[in-house]
């Protein structure tokens, strides 16, 4: 068998999983929840998800991908022996379904990118929206996009993924960061911030908003369906993975937070307020154009920019997806990297097709494999880590990290607040398929 890949350098696994937690989940997710669940109020709820669910979660992943240097079903065999494996089918489904929808969304993002490139956005962004969304351009750019993650997968680890990742993400975080400077010059910036943020306690006490941060934080870092674990099981060496798991969950949170500095100026500067809170997704695709366009020139610049930074962090974490069904192909089947990547990314591309034919599909895929899938397996994983494999876990994790208290209240969480808020998050996750599955239906 082929020897397995590795990263060229600790900073080169960061940005890779880095990118694969900031995704389409960042820029608009984020702060849609945030301006629909009570401002301020949410986000200070939010961050108290990301470190007390997110992070023992991610460092679970982390820890279980070094210690077994495998990709995610034959990790959970090795971890969790023969009653386990399953566990690694289910990620590997979930990686799946989220790629299968997931391309769509990118090719939408893509073919806004190339018409802001050529200047040939109409001016009814909701008509074009709907044009552009479902039918055979859907699918030709929801193909485009699996073709370049199939790209970037078969040229290997550390001369795709991480290549790739070195490059991308530093330019993801300057024009995220032009352009919320540019929101800022913006005469509805002090509106914008003032929605975004209003603390408005009433809010976050509702089950709905309380379990939807939970699950916006879940599938914001990736986590629940063995993406972390891959990328882990490239890593060598005793490095800290508390200290990275803070780094790779402070990013992906500083990213979404500074993502609605960006959106909600330019909401209020162009009076799109009654669009957006239709649908998250109306939002940036229909209204978000339509501000862009009534700037003329300078705002096809800005809209460049911005579906340029949509797509790149789309596609790098598109790239962790597939990673997933390609390296529980190359492991347990001892397939070639390419066949894998041809193999799983053909087998997506063809199941992303019914996505790229309607968006209500689009939305059910989403609520099962984005929040059902990824919410049991995080279940799944905290009590396999809290009760099963927790020696060699606290073992493996003090190998760089020098705290024994810290790690006790790691395993702690594991055992106790993750698994409960998170077997309720799955249960209000199982109820709001409910109405997904009527609007497909209707
Ligand atoms: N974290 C990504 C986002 O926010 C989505 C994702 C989920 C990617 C699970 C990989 C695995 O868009």
């Amino acid at each position: 068998m082929a020897t397995r890949g590795h990263w060229g350098s600790n900073a080169g696994f960061i940005l890779a999983a880095v990118g694969g937690a900031v995704g389409l989940g960042n820029l608009w997710g984020f702060a849609y929840s945030a301006s629909q669940g009570g401002g301020a109020a949410f986000v200070v709820l939010y961050l108290l998800f990301v470190f007390f669910i997110g992070l023992p979660v991610l460092t679970a992943e982390l820890v279980i991908g070094r210690h077994t240097g495998k990709s995610p079903v034959e990790a959970m065999l090795a971890v969790g022996g023969r009653r386990w494996k399953w566990l690694g089918f289910v990620f590997v489904i979930a990686g799946f379904g989220i790629l299968s929808f997931y391309s769509v969304i990118m090719g939408w993002t893509g073919r806004l990118l190339v018409e802001f490139l050529r200047g040939t956005v109409p001016i009814d962004t909701a008509a074009h929206f709907g044009a552009i969304s479902e039918g055979p351009g859907a699918i030709v750019a929801h193909l485009i996009g699996m073709l370049i993650t199939v790209f970037v997968i078969i040229g290997g680890v550390q001369k795709g993924i991480e290549r790739v990742s070195v490059v991308l993400m530093p330019v993801l975080f300057l024009l995220i960061a032009a352009l919320a400077v540019w929101a800022a010059t913006l005469s509805g910036a002090g509106p914008g911030y003032a929605f975004y943020l209003r603390p408005d306690l009433s809010q976050v006490f509702h089950t709905k908003t309380i379990t939807g941060a939970a699950g916006q934080a879940f599938f914001s870092l990736s986590l629940g369906m063995g993406a972390m674990i891959t990328y882990a099981s490239y890593l060598s060496g005793r490095g800290n993975l508390a200290a990275q798991a803070g780094i790779i969950a402070l990013s992906d949170t500083v990213v979404a937070f500074v993502g609605g500095l960006v959106t909600f100026p330019i909401i209020y500067h162009f009076g799109l307020q009654a669009e957006v809170s239709d649908s998250a997704i109306g939002a940036l695709f229909i209204a978000v154009p339509r501000g862009f366009l009534s700037l003329g020139g300078g705002g096809q610049v800005v809209g460049v920019v911005f579906f340029l930074a949509l797509y790149i962090a789309a596609l790098t974490s598109g790239i962790s997806l597939l990673e997933v069904v390609a390296s529980a192909l190359i492991d347990s089947l001892g397939w070639t990297r390419e066949r894998a990547g041809w193999v799983a990314g053909g087998a997506i591309a063809l199941g992303g097709i019914p996505g790229a034919l309607s968006s209500d599909w689009v939305g059910f895929l989403f609520q099962l494999f984005g929040q059902v899938f990824l919410v049991f397996g995080g279940v799944m994983l905290a009590l396999l880590v809290g009760y099963v494999w927790t020696a060699q876990a606290r073992a493996e994790l003090l190998k760089g990290f020098p705290s024994p208290a810290l790690a006790e209240g790691w395993i702690w969480l594991l055992r106790t607040f993750v698994p409960v808020m998170l077997a309720i998050t799955l249960f209000f996750a199982v109820l709001a398929l409910g109405p997904v599955v009527s609007a497909l239906l209707s």
